[in-house]
């Protein structure tokens, strides 16, 4: 089975799909990670973000080890990391040359301890309409910018970084802009996605409300 779960920055797609992959036995892509790790390199090595050559340059050279290793680096998830992330996703070339990495994975799902899994479940922006068009089961989930920014802003918090509301909506706006809006791949749902508008759903909801779905569908 693959399932996949796209939609807006902080909608809460990373947690769903983690339930999910439990419940279901699937393994988890979470797309936003090849952008991340990208972004990191570029950070780490001094690279202007404008630099496209070099944003290029390492995607064509990340494979799925480094990707794991720049994961544990504290800008990973920053809102640093983020706009970085943000940036390079939005190059053709960058998007071109991390295709194959996220499209083998459905090909032969394991979990992170190298055993194989039913299937996978990707979140990302583009997992429904560019990844795996194929997929069982399409979610797209959504929630108002405020709300999206209020959960980002908690688990700053929560983590101990120290940030703003008002930064973390302004970042939430330009990140929905520059994904909605890139020429190559722009988020939408697929038309055959189910839409959720999270905004004044818990997440304990919105998981109830995708298994139902899902044992429907399957
Ligand atoms: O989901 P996350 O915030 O980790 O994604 C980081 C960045 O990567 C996003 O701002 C988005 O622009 C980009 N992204 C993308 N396509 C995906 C997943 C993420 O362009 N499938």
């Amino acid at each position: 089975m693959i399932i996949t779960i796209d939609g807006p920055a902080a909608a809460g797609k990373g947690t769903l799909s983690q339930k999910l992959a439990d419940k279901y036995g699937l393994a988890y892509f979470d797309t936003g990670m090849v952008y991340r790790a990208v972004g990191l390199c570029m950070l780490l090595g001094g690279k202007d973000l404008k630099d496209v050559a070099t944003a290029e340059q390492e995607a064509g050279a990340l494979t799925f080890a480094k990707m794991i290793e720049l994961s544990k680096h504290s800008d990973f998830r920053s809102a640093k990391g983020g706009e970085a992330a943000s940036i390079v996703s939005s190059y053709p070339g960058v998007r071109a040359r991390l295709l194959d990495m996220q499209r083998n994975f459905y090909k032969n799902p394991t979990f992170a301890d190298g055993t194989p899994a039913k299937g996978v479940i990707y979140d990302g922006r583009d997992t429904g309409t560019v990844i795996c068009p194929s997929a069982d089961i399409k979610f797209f989930i959504t929630a108002s910018p405020e709300v999206r920014a209020r959960r980002r802003y908690d688990e700053f918090v929560a983590k101990g970084m120290e940030t703003e509301y008002e930064t973390v909506l302004k970042d939430v706006k330009t990140r929905d802009e520059r994904d909605a809006n890139r020429k190559d791949a722009p988020m939408k749902p697929a038309d055959d996605a189910i839409i959720l508008d999270t905004s004044d759903m818990g997440i304990d909801e919105v998981y109830d409300e995708a298994v139902r779905i899902i044992e429907v569908k399957k």
